[in-house]
Formats: C-alpha cells, structure tokens, sequence
C-alpha cells in the first residue's frame, strides 16, 4: 500500500508559481494544495491539518498565526523566499522550523537594480512612451555618464556584492557600508566606510542589507537630507528601509535625482495584484508613481527562470529534509535573526531550523 503523499498548504499562489513548482514537484512527490489568498490570521485555518506550509513576502506570520500552525499539526513553515521579516521567528523558536531560499538568484536581483538604474539615468521609460507616440523629442532626456560616478551599496551580501561588481566594471568607484566587510570585496578596490560618507559621496546609493529592526527607515529624512544633491537611490530589498514619506518630500524639493523602486513600503496591498481597476487610496505610492524621476516595479527582480527553479526545487528539498528529518542548512534561527555571527553558533555559519 502507497503510504500517503505529504501535503502542502501554498499561499498566496499565482499562476507562474504553479508552473515552477508542479514541474519540480514531479521528482518529490507532494500533495500541494494552491491557496489564492494569503496567509493571515483570517486564513490560516485553511492550513490546519498540512504538513508544510508554503509562504511569501507577504504572507503575515505572526505569533497568532505560527500558534495556530502548530496547533494544527503542521511540522514545517517554508519560505519561497529569503527575506523573513513577516515571520515571529520567536514565536516559532523550538516549536516550528523555518527554512527559506536564501540565495535563488542574486545575479537576477542585482541585474535588476542596475537595469532600473540604467532606465531612470537615461529616462528610457519616457523615451519608450514618446517614441511609440512618434514624439521623437529628447528634450528632458538627459543623462549622466555612469562611468566615473561614485557608487554607494549599503549591505554587501550575495545580492549586493554583485552588484558591486557590476558597476565596478561601469568603471565606478565603489563604496561600501557593511557590518561585515567583504575581504574580496575590498582587495578589488570596494572602500568600506561610515554610512554617513556613503550617504555624503555616494552619486547612486542601491541597498541591499535585510530588513530588521535595525535597518527599519535607515533612509529617513536625515539620511535623505545628507546626499549628494542629485543623487540616484535604488531599492530592491525591501519597503520599509526607506521612509517613503521623507522620499517624497525629498524628491518634491528637487534634492535627489530620482529614486528607483522594486519594494514599497505599504506594498502588500498593491504589489503582485492587478489594481488596474481600482482606486488607489494609498496617497503616498500615487505621489511616487507621479514623479517621473521615480520608477516603480512590482518586486519583480527577483523573477527569472533561474530563480524560479531554484526557489522551486530549493523550497520543496528544505521540506522534503525536515518532513524526513535530515540536516537542512536553511533554516533560520531566532537567536541570531540572520545577524552574522549567530551568537549561538559562533562560528557564523547557518543555525539549524527551529532554533
Ligand atoms: P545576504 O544575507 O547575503 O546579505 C545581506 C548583507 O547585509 C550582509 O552582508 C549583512 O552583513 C548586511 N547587513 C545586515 N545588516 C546591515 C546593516 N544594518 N547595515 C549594512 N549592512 C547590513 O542577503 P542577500 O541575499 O544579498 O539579500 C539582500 C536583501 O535583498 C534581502 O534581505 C531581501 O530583503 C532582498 N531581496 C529582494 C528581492 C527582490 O525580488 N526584490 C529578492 C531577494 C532578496
């Protein structure tokens, strides 16, 4: 007799993530249930009786909703992603293993920020609309030369050290804020220095540390009031690094270049969802997306086929590992919270799951 399929409870499905995760799904052998909602207090009975659950971005993990998981007899909490600041992992210490991806693609992130460079520098999204409206005037299209700029990058991870690469061979040069300097890095010329230089000489500043209490708004009127006037900030990490309020005052008063996006703040609500027919009630994405020095994507950098396969075969091996109880190095720890080195494993190296 077959013994029954282990089940997981996915949300916040959309139709690309069925397509990358059924295709994988055929050498492990799951029972995926695709929930359209996301998970949140509201919904999380829907995940009673799983073995795993299957989250995103935005899915909300808090306390009440990890207590929930584990009443409901779910064994493992998986993130189809690598930021977990939605998830109480104290809530799950010792009670839930959590795993994630912490690395599907950090080429497509950190291509991404420099194509939404590259795009606002050259104002190739108003180009495009022009031009397709046989308006072949460039008045107002001016560029700068990126090479020869000074570029800052707050976080020098896999995503960021990349990045930095990228640009070192825009013939940049590059400085870099880090709690842990990247010893590679630096032999290849990357300055580390205070964030303060950074905000002050940085001609593009791109952010690529996590967010945690620490980072929450490190882009705040302050900061914003100590950049090169005419500057050029980017974000793929997350929303909230930034206040985006303090952006928007910023970028009234003509003080920065322009500021190109991939995460909001307040995006839960708007991004991976067609609102094309909808109001937007949220004040300060409309007066974002009025600016045409600002661009916005819809926290896509991550998507391409390379990452998708690898956050599909990455998430249901983590599962597969804790559901059969073998060593898995995705876990996340509560004690650390990803800080390098985990005060409980001083070694720096990954904790394991449930910590
Ligand atoms: P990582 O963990 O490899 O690197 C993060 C770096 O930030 C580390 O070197 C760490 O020491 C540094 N850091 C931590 N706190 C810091 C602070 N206060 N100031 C300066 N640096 C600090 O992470 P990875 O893979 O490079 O990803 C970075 C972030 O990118 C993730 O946390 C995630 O939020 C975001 N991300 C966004 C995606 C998108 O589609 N837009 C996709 C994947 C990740």
């Amino acid at each position: 007799m077959n013994a029954a399929k282990p089940t997981i409870a996915f949300f916040d499905a959309k139709p690309y993530d069925r397509q990358f995760f059924d295709g994988i799904n055929g050498r492990y052998g799951f029972d995926i249930k695709y929930f359209e909602s996301r998970l949140t207090v509201d919904t999380v009975a829907l995940a009673r009786g799983f073995d795993a659950v299957c989250v995103f971005v935005n899915d909300q993990v808090c306390a009440t909703v990890v207590d929930q998981l584990c009443a409901g007899g779910v064994k493992v909490l998986a993130l189809r992603c690598a930021g977990y600041n939605n998830v109480n992992l104290f809530a799950a210490h010792g009670r839930l293993p959590v795993v994630r991806v912490p690395a599907y693609s950090p080429h497509a992130v950190a291509e991404h920020a420099v194509a939404l460079l590259m795009t606002l520098n050259r104002r190739i999204h108003r180009a495009f609309y022009r031009v397709r409206d046989n308006n072949f005037s460039i008045n107002g299209l001016l560029g700068f030369d990126v090479h020869g700029k000074t570029v800052g990058v707050i976080g020098t991870g896999r995503i960021g050290r990349i990045f930095a690469a990228i640009m070192k061979g825009f013939g940049t040069r590059l400085l870099a804020f880090d709690h842990y300097p990247d010893a590679a890095l630096a032999a290849a010329g990357v300055e580390y220095v205070d964030l303060e230089t950074v905000y002050r000489e940085a001609d593009i500043l791109s952010l690529h540390c996590p967010l945690t209490p620490e980072t929450y708004h490190l882009i705040d009127a302050p900061a914003l009031a100590q950049m090169k006037p005419g500057a050029i900030l980017i974000n793929t990490s997350r929303g909230a690094l930034i206040n985006a309020a303090a952006l928007v005052d910023a970028l009234k008063e003509g003080r920065l270049g322009g500021a190109a996006l991939d995460v909001y703040e307040e995006e839960s609500g708007y991004f991976f969802e067609d609102k094309s027919d909808s109001i937007v009630t949220d004040d300060v994405l409309a007066r974002l997306n009025s600016f045409h020095h600002v661009i916005i994507t819809s926290h896509q950098a991550f998507f391409t086929r390379e990452a998708m396969n690898n956050i599909a075969e990455t998430t249901l091996r983590n599962i597969d590992d804790i559901l059969q109880g073998r060593e898995n190095a995705h876990g996340i720890c509560s004690t650390c919270d990803g800080a390098r080195p985990c005060p409980g494993k001083p070694d720096g190296t990954t904790c394991p799951p449930g910590r």
